[in-house]
């Protein structure tokens, strides 16, 4: 096959999307190889797991820098440099991006995010769907642009929010989509499957046929206020 596209996963805790990734890319036919893991936190649980993989990381701490996020972009894109990055998956990584990083790897960049963009971006999406009363809550994978969780989609997936969820429930079955969604949508930007229309991101992938829907529609007994039906 061509060659894998040299792809660093940026982290700042648990890792379980890089986890994914990395399982995916273990893979020799899949399109990404994982070149390099980077946190922006030295206490990352996410960096013991790609180490234990063999995989190649690196810390530049973010802290270091206060206030300078180009001087801390420079640190970072040092490392890109020494690891011959072509591609760059971020994975619950917490640092906002200036602009003129998120431009230079424009078109280069994914992220995933806990929620149905462009709803709830930003902070704390379960609490949030559960607070609005959303029957459907999801993730989504988007290339990078300047705004915070903004960009062009390419993967989303949704789940419905049950009666008796809690913030911990919704957050685990989401999770379980974005391991899914996230290898798929990264394998899908380095085979060169997506291209741009208007800020439309359009990927040569079979798409899903059917309507997702809950609670469902279907007649039958309604169940009464004690839950019996
Ligand atoms: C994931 O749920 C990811 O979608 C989210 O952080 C979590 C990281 O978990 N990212 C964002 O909220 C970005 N806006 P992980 O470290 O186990 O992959």
């Amino acid at each position: 096959m061509s060659q894998r596209r040299r792809t660093a996963v940026l982290i700042s805790g648990r890792g379980s999307n890089m986890a994914a990734l990395l399982a995916a890319a273990a893979d020799p036919a899949y399109p990404a190889e994982i070149a390099l893991v980077l946190s922006n936190r030295a206490d990352a649980a996410g960096l013991d797991h790609a180490r234990v993989r063999g995989v190649p990381i690196a810390v530049v701490e973010s802290r270091r820098f206060g206030r300078d996020r180009v001087a801390f972009e420079a640190a970072m894109e040092a490392e890109f440099a020494v690891h011959g990055i072509e591609l760059i998956a971020l994975a619950g990584f917490m640092r906002v991006l200036t602009e003129g990083f998120v431009s230079r790897w424009s078109g280069r960049m994914v992220n995933i995010h806990p929620s149905l963009l462009p709803a709830f971006p930003g902070l704390d999406t379960h609490a949030r769907a559960l607070a609005a009363g959303v029957r459907l809550h999801g993730c989504t994978v988007h290339l990078v642009s300047p705004g915070v969780d903004e960009g062009p989609i390419l993967a989303q997936a949704a789940v419905p929010v049950l009666p008796e969820d809690t913030e911990a429930s919704l957050a685990a079955r989401v999770l379980a989509e974005e391991h899914r969604i996230y290898p798929a949508a990264l394998a899908w930007l380095a085979a060169g499957r997506v291209t741009l229309e208007g800020g439309i991101a359009r990927v040569m992938a079979a798409p899903a046929a059917g309507a997702l829907c809950n609670p469902l529609p279907v007649p039958g007994p309604l169940p009464t206020s004690n839950g019996k039906s």
